[in-house]
This record gives C-alpha cells, sequence and structure tokens, in this order.
C-alpha cells in the first residue's frame, strides 16, 4: 500500500501560533510507525503570499519525507517560486507530477492571481494530458488541486469554489486510472464524489470553517478552537483510496508512557 498524508491550508502569516501547529503535525508525521510516502500540502500555505511567510512555511515543512506543494488563492506564485521552491519567478501555473511508488501524483495549480475562486487554465490542462500520457499504463494516478470541483454545502468556499468543473469531471471519467482526488479551501474534512469517483477535502491545520448548518453570517465564520487536522490517503493493489481525517492534538500524547 502506498500512504499520503496531505497537510493544507497551513495559512503562515509570520505569527507563532499557525507555524506551531504545522511544526507539530510535520513531528506527528515524521514520528509514524509507517511513515506517509509523501505529504501533499494542498494550498494556502501562506495567509497573504508574503516572500518571508514562504520563508517560515518553509523551515516549518522541512523533513526527510517528500513534500510537494502547490498554490491556493492566499498565495502568490512569484514568492511561493522564489522562496518556497527556490526556483526563478514566474507568474506561470504551478503544477508537477511526482512518482510515489506505482502511484502517480498530479498537482495542479488552480489558482488565479487576485482571485479568490478556482480555475485550471488551457495550460495546466495541456500539461496533465501530457503527465497522463506518460503515467505508467496501470498504475493509480491521484489528482491534487486547492480549490473543490464540487459542491460542498460550505456557504464560504461554494462561491469561491473551481469553475469550469465540468471540464475536469470529464477528464478524470474518462480515465480509469484516477483514484481519486484532493483539494483544501474548505478548512474543514469532507468526503464526497465527483465524476464518480473519491473527492476528499482535506481539513485545514489552522482553522475550520462549517458547513451552512452551522454558520451565522457574518460574525461566525471561522472556528480557531479545534487542533489542527490532516488527511492520511491509502492507495491499495486494488486502486481503492481510503482516507483517514486525523486531528493532531497541540499537546501530544498526554499520559501515554514510552516503554
Ligand atoms: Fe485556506
Ligand atoms: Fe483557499
Amino acid at each position: 500500500m502506498i500512504l499520503v498524508a496531505q497537510v493544507s491550508d497551513t495559512h503562515f502569516d509570520l505569527g507563532a501560533r499557525n507555524a506551531e501547529r504545522v511544526e507539530r503535525v510535520m513531528s506527528f508525521l515524521a514520528g509514524l510507525r509507517r511513515r506517509p510516502d509523501a505529504i501533499l500540502v494542498t494550498g494556502d500555505i501562506t495567509d497573504s503570499g508574503k516572500a518571508e511567510q514562504y520563508t517560515q512555511a518553509r523551515a516549518a515543512l522541512r523533513t526527510d519525507i517528500p513534500v510537494y506543494a502547490i498554490p491556493g488563492n492566499h498565495d502568490d506564485r512569484a514568492h511561493f517560486r522564489t522562496t518556497l521552491l527556490g526556483e526563478p519567478a514566474s507568474d506561470t501555473p504551478i503544477n508537477h507530477a511526482h512518482r510515489v511508488g506505482e502511484l502517480t501524483v498530479a498537482l495542479l495549480d488552480s489558482s488565479v492571481p487576485g482571485e479568490a475562486g478556482g480555475l485550471l487554465t488551457d495550460e495546466t490542462y495541456d500539461w496533465l494530458h501530457g503527465v497522463l500520457a506518460t503515467a505508467p499504463a496501470d498504475g493509480p494516478v491521484l489528482l491534487a488541486l486547492h480549490h473543490p470541483p464540487q459542491h460542498l454545502f460550505s456557504p464560504v468556499v461554494d462561491v469561491i469554489a473551481l469553475a469550469e468543473s465540468g471540464r475536469l469531471a470529464a477528464l478524470v471519467a474518462n480515465d480509469e486510472r484516477i483514484v481519486g482526488v484532493l483539494t483544501g479551501h474548505a478548512h474543514s474534512a469532507v468526503a464526497t464524489t465527483f465524476a464518480g469517483r473519491p473527492l476528499r477535502v482535506a481539513p485545514s491545520t489552522a482553522s475550520v470553517l462549517g458547513g451552512e448548518w452551522e454558520l451565522e453570517l457574518p460574525d461566525r465564520v471561522m472556528d480557531y478552537a479545534p487542533d489542527p487536522a490532516i488527511a492520511l490517503h491509502v492507495i491499495d493493489e486494488n486502486r481503492g483510496l481510503t482516507t483517514h481525517f486525523r486531528s493532531v492534538p497541540m499537546g501530544g500524547w498526554i499520559g501515554v508512557q514510552p516503554n
């Protein structure tokens, strides 16, 4: 089996709180008996795209497990590239693909500079078609992007979700190798389907946004009380996708004594 951890919406803002929460999550992952084969960070790495926020992110996300990150609507592509990835500045979409054992992970940049909502550009679709054309013919594929392509009954996020999601749905439905689609953005652990495949929305390490049955707009929107949370995805030999959503208590394993 392949184990992929997903960390999302870290919102590094130069304050200590959000950074400490990510540091706690990263030490939890690094300390697992069976460590993840890769860690995906699905956008809103920073709160406002400043270079120094990426410096903070780079330090907190440092581990010897491979970490693959994509931008969200709160990010800045140029600073993301130069400071987090160590690449030349550019405003073009940050798309990248990785092989994790048998699995191909394609990370798509759904951010639109200056906009809260998401869109995948023609350039990104061309790139994705190329990735799928060269991926193993019978190997599983995971897609990851920041913006959910599906209605989530989340009043804050549904109005800034992925636009023109039918184009992505057609691509997913036509490729049997795609075992699921992973997103962030909703600050809530959500499981649903998209184009007949599992859609898994990772919670945020920073805060929680409730569903439409919970929010009292505009005053009570974001809940900062819960512990940071992550998703752990298992891809099995039958192309099944099993997801555990896991909160990581800031206090750690209180009361558990080492043998
Ligand atoms: Fe976010
Ligand atoms: Fe977002």
